[in-house]
């Protein structure tokens, strides 16, 4: 038997935020029968993340705007070894957009993410202005890329950007024809660690 119940929050703020990642539980009960009845009940609970999809060509002024500061980023990247080029364009809440393309190394590891790029240059640069939009793009060779999200490594840093400015943002992720768009970046990273797990 199943039944449905509204989830408790659990103990982080990240999972009782609305409009980040909506939590639910469910009860599952099973009966086995075998000689004797046995019964046992789990608890399932469910993380669900908001996002909506747009065309590229109902863009408006700002979304046009980033997407061509990003396209422009990536014609920068340096990518030798993957020849796979990433755009990220940052919104600061001063309107200012700085972006960032992902440059690579021999020791593959030495390199760095476009969305990483952008997002330590906004804070070397603008240490005190929240970020209200990241939006990526990505070439393979020359083509545009079907879709284009964030790693896990970048998905940390992006969670960190919007704990440390305590302002959620938007990660608009652009493919050919349309974008995904995640209204809170908070949703890219359920179950995150951050700096409310360490000692004070
Ligand atoms: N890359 C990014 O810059 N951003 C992403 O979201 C995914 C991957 C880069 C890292 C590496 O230079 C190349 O793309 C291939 O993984």
């Amino acid at each position: 038997m199943l039944s449905d119940r509204s989830g408790a929050p659990l103990k982080k703020d990240v999972f009782s935020t609305p409009n980040a990642i909506k939590l639910s539980n469910s009860n599952i009960r099973a009966t086995i029968t075998f000689g004797y009845k046995f019964w046992f009940s789990i608890t399932m609970h469910t993380l669900s993340i908001p996002y909506e999809r747009i065309q590229r060509k109902d863009f408006d002024a700002t979304l046009l705007r980033l997407e061509e500061a990003a396209v422009e980023a990536a014609r920068n990247a340096y990518a030798p070894y993957s020849r796979f080029r990433v755009g990220a364009a940052l919104l600061l809440s001063n309107g200012v957009v700085v972006v960032g393309s992902n440059q690579e190394n021999a020791a593959y590891p030495s390199g760095l993410c476009a969305e990483r790029t952008a997002l330590f240059a906004a804070g070397a640069q603008y240490p005190n202005e929240a970020v209200e939009i990241l939006l990526l793009v990505a070439f393979s060779e020359e083509d545009r890329v079907e879709s284009i999200t964030p790693c896990g490594a970048c998905r940390q840093v992006l969670m960190e950007t919007s704990s440390r400015h305590q302002k959620p943002f938007k990660v608009i992720m652009v493919g050919k024809e349309q974008a995904l768009v995640l209204h809170d970046n908070r949703g890219l990273l359920p179950f995150a660690f951050d700096g409310s797990d360490l000692p004070e």
